[in-house]
């Protein structure tokens, strides 16, 4: 995710008080440039900052690459400045796309979290000024531009104010103007707080960036704007002057950077309803039932094609497995789902009427990649789904699809699973749309599903102490095993990889039909099973499986769409209604049971034995 900077205070240069809260004896371009340095962890591809001086003005620099690589400009006379780590989501790692931006003059700065859904049209509107990058954040600088040229008596706070109004998206914006001496920020669904030092003034989207300075701390709220200087801030929410109060920070820094949480994994669980917002963000059109994921595609091409085949690893694979089923519903399309490092061309197939999906976080993992190069060679035509924009994978396909879903440092992958999922969903409604096979009021239904996940995951997070509870009670249990049926499987499959990965316990997953062809030998009052109960996974026909195991003793946990019951479950999780997508909704009761059983057993749960984040060997 993006990291902003911002302070305002002057520096200090050992004839000011030289305490903690001021910095220190650092100038404008140290303080910002190391909260650069703090913001690291987030995860980034290219990093840039803006001094305003009192006399030498606006000063811009910026680079993609490494925080290190980034040569702060000298601005002595520098009284505030802004920072940014970018994680690229418009346009590729690259200088001109690094923030901040500049308005046509180089009088205005911007940095900016979040995605501006509405930049497309704006930057029609703002056709007399010239943008020179590929992001939705150019446009907030030339519309502040516009309005400081429309009334040159306002000030910069007035001018963010009206450029705020005609943003859509969710986003948090930092803005700096030559002559002005107040840094000005407003949030709207990406975080942003401010700290409060003696005599300066500090704003970031993690308290991680300036907790060396200062730990007492304002969180502002979605549609605040403030006017931030060194003696304070002036907040205002629809058009009042408003007090957020005041916090301290008791976390260390280590614990800030997981924004309290104890482990990287649990905090990126967390973060799937904010991940899942910004996957979806301006590419649904819910009245007419169309996606637009930016892929496109020969004309003709989806009309003819027989084939979607799917490749991926890991986790990557099991969200592939979803949407293969997803694919088939809503396109009419067979898709099949391959383990990258097994995928070949198959014979009898026509390269021109086959799509390629290769899915995959990273975009460097060396067995998907393999894969896409035999797509590659034999003529077809191949898709990326993938969180990261610049990776290997972007360059060797011809369409990609991001999922936008922020870094993912815990090894183990759970909001790209979800944001993943997500992206699949769009991209088999835009072929299905495309192909005619999917109608308008179908396809407002999956978009309507899709549109209730954020809040629907966020119910399931909001009942955590429900699953610690239940892995405390079963943490000692021999094995665990998974199941479910139709999109069940590939969750079941899922729970059960990420329950093994971080707990080291024994887990597998399969489809629930089978438990009677084998594994129900296993099957003892020492290995609970954990079913996928929900809308899309043949819910009853589970539970008939869920009882023979029961019958052997076995203990049975079920996440349960929350129009139903199944009164013999040992325990029952609620997954609010989301048609198709109930099934990944529950998935997340699967992550937080295997974080919370890993937790309790002590393992490195950020950092589990034997595997590593990117794997980038055959
Ligand atoms: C499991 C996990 C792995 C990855 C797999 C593919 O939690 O993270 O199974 O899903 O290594 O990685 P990507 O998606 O980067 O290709």
């Amino acid at each position: 995710m993006c990291g902003i900077i911002g302070y305002v205070g002057g520096g200090t240069d050992g004839d000011k008080d030289g305490t903690a809260s001021d910095g220190g004896g650092e100038t404008v371009g140290d303080i910002v440039h190391r909260g650069l340095t703090n913001l690291e962890y987030r995860g980034y591809d290219s990093a840039g900052v803006a001094l305003v001086g009192a006399t030498s003005g606006l000063t811009v620099a910026k680079r993609s690459g490494e925080v290190d690589a980034l040569t702060v400009p000298d601005v002595p006379d520098a009284t505030h400045g802004v920072g940014h780590t970018r994680w690229s989501t418009h346009g590729p790692p690259t200088d001109a796309n690094a923030h901040p931006h500049t308005d046509c003059v180089g009088d205005v700065a911007v940095v900016h979290n979040g995605i501006v859904e509405n930049y497309e049209t704006l930057k029609r509107e703002l056709s007399a000024h010239e943008c020179t990058s590929d992001t939705d954040t150019e446009v907030i600088p030339h519309l502040i531009e516009d309005e400081l040229v429309a009334d040159p008596d306002a000030d910069l706070l007035a001018a963010v104010q009206r450029v705020e109004d005609r943003l859509e998206g969710s986003y948090a914006i930092c803005a700096v103007r030559e002559g002005d001496d107040q840094i000005v920020v407003a949030r709207r669904g990406s975080p942003l707080v401010l700290g409060r030092g003696a005599d300066a003034t500090f704003v970031a989207s993690d308290v991680t960036a300036f907790l060396e300075h200062t730990r007492d701390v304002t969180y502002l709220e979605d549609g605040d704007v403030a006017a931030l200087s060194a003696d304070g801030v002036a907040i205002v929410a629809d058009g009042e002057v408003v007090d957020r109060g005041t916090e301290t920070v008791t976390w260390e820094a280590d614990a800030a950077e997981k924004g309290g949480y104890d482990h990287y994994m649990r905090k990126e669980i967390h973060e799937q309803p904010e991940a899942l917002r910004q996957t979806l963000a301006g590419r649904l059109d819910t009245t007419s039932g169309d996606v637009d994921l930016d892929v496109s595609f020969p004309p003709g091409f989806l009309a003819d094609v027989e084939e979607i085949q799917i490749v991926a690893c890991g986790t990557s694979n099991y969200a592939g497995r979803y949407a293969a089923q997803l694919f088939e519903e809503l396109s009419g399309v067979r898709a099949t789902v391959e383990i990258a490092s097994e995928y070949a061309f198959g014979a009898g197939r026509s390269p021109d009427r086959t799509l390629v999906v290769a899915v995959t976080q990273s975009g460097e993992t060396a067995d998907t990649l393999g894969a896409v190069r035999r797509a590659n060679a034999a003529g077809a035509r191949t898709v990326a789904v993938t969180n990261t924009l610049g990776s290997t994978v972007t360059r060797e396909v011809d369409n990609t699809a991001f999922i936008r879903a922020g870094p993912e440092i815990g090894v183990a992958a759970t909001k790209t699973f979800a944001s993943q999922v997500a992206t699949l969903a769009m991209l088999a409604v835009a072929v299905g749309r495309d192909r005619g096979a999917l109608g308008a009021a179908a396809a407002r239904s999956v978009l309507a599903d899709l549109q209730g996940l954020p809040g629907a995951v966020q119910q399931v997070l909001d009942e955590e102490p429900q699953v610690r509870e239940a892995a405390q009670e079963y943490q000692d249990s021999e094995a665990f095993f998974f199941v479910g049926r139709a999109l069940g499987v590939p969750v079941a499959l899922e729970g059960a990889l990420k329950l093994k990965e971080i707990s080291y316990d024994h887990a597998e997953g399969f489809a629930a039909g089978e438990l009677k062809h084998g594994p129900l030998a296993l099957v003892t009052p020492a290995t609970p099973v954990v079913a996928v109960l929900t809308a899309g996974a043949r819910a009853d026909e589970t539970m008939n499986n869920v009882t023979e195991a029961q019958t052997r003793g076995a203990p049975a946990l079920g996440c349960v769409s929350a129009d139903d019951e199944y009164d013999t479950l040992d325990v029952s999780f609620d997954v609010p209604e989301v048609g198709v997508l109930e099934p990944l909704v529950a998935n997340v009761y699967l992550q937080l049971f295997a974080y919370h059983v890993a937790n309790e057993k002590g393992r490195p749960i950020d950092k589990p034995r034997n595997l590593a984040k990117s794997v980038t060997v055959e």
